[in-house]
């Protein structure tokens, strides 16, 4: 189990954004953590693997332990060799560097041996990189960068996979491909925490979910009854009154609602 216990992470000494986040992810699971701009999503991610320092952040209270181990505020890199890896915000990959190149620099917390045998693996489960791996990954399509910075996450072989918006500006038939890795990656004993404002995408997959609002959990349950959830259909999912109102639209919705942002 990854654990996150009453969170709290300020920026700059001031700028409290974490207020107290719990969640946990099984490593037989897949979690959902949704919310809208700004509610804390990526900052919670930034908690648990060890970057706030580059954002001049930092967890006042509270606690990560995977497997009952604490790695609060530990150095990224061990935290990376204790089975935590991520996929950043943006698919930020290496684009002047080859596939390969940048396959092979998400296993530098690895032992040299067993990294080609690993990437064979990861290869197997992107033929397209496979097809590829000679090409600069800047050349790669929006989608195609995705997967291959979720290759990169895999080299280190992660007992948890955390992803952040891996849908984000996707095309619905990539959307899916990615989806459908996703659950391979889980079915394969990994854990995964799914970040999304793809609501849809995410709860169809997750086996739990968790709502952030400002820094707080406001929902923690089983995806499937998150998915029924009226508020959920009405805010994440679009099915509201209002029609089309996606959670990217969530706080003008609330203000035009005149309920507080
Ligand atoms: N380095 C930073 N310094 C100061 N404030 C920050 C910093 N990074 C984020 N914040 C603030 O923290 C809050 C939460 O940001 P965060 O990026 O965690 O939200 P998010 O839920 O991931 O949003 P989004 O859906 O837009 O990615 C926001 O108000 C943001 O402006
Ligand atoms: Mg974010």
């Amino acid at each position: 189990m990854l654990e996150v216990r009453d969170l709290h992470v300020v920026y700059e000494d001031v700028i409290l954004v974490c207020r107290g986040v719990s969640l946990s992810v099984p490593q037989h699971g897949i979690v959902a953590l949704l919310g809208a701009n700004g509610a804390g999503k990526t900052t919670t991610l930034r908690a648990i693997t060890g970057l706030l320092d580059v954002h001049r952040g930092r967890i006042t209270s509270g606690r990560v332990l995977i497997h009952d181990r604490e790695i609060t505020g530990a150095d990224p890199a061990r935290i990376v060799a204790a089975g935590v890896s991520q996929v950043m915000e943006g698919r930020r990959v290496f684009a002047g560097f080859t596939v390969e190149e940048n396959l092979r620099a998400g296993a530098h917390t690895r032992k040299r041996a067993g990294v080609a045998a690993h990437l064979d693996r990861v290869y197997e489960m992107f033929p397209l990189l496979a097809q590829r791996r000679t090409q600069r990954a800047g050349l790669l399509s929006g989608g195609e960068q995705q997967m291959l910075a979720i290759g990169r996450a895999l080299m280190a072989e992660p007992r948890y996979l955390l992803l952040d918006e891996p849908s984000l500006g996707l095309a619905p038939r990539v959307v899916e491909q990615i989806r459908d890795l996703i659950v391979r990656i889980n079915e394969a004993g990994t854990g995964v925490l799914l970040i999304e404002q793809n609501a849809a995408m995410a709860l169809s997959i997750a086996t739990h979910g968790y709502v952030l609002e400002h820094g707080r959990i406001v929902l923690d349950a089983p995806a499937a009854e998150l998915a029924a959830n009226s508020d959920i259909q009405e805010f994440y999912l679009g099915l509201g009154a209002e029609g089309h109102v996606s959670l990217r639209d969530l706080k003008h919705y609330k203000r035009r609602k005149g309920w507080a942002a």
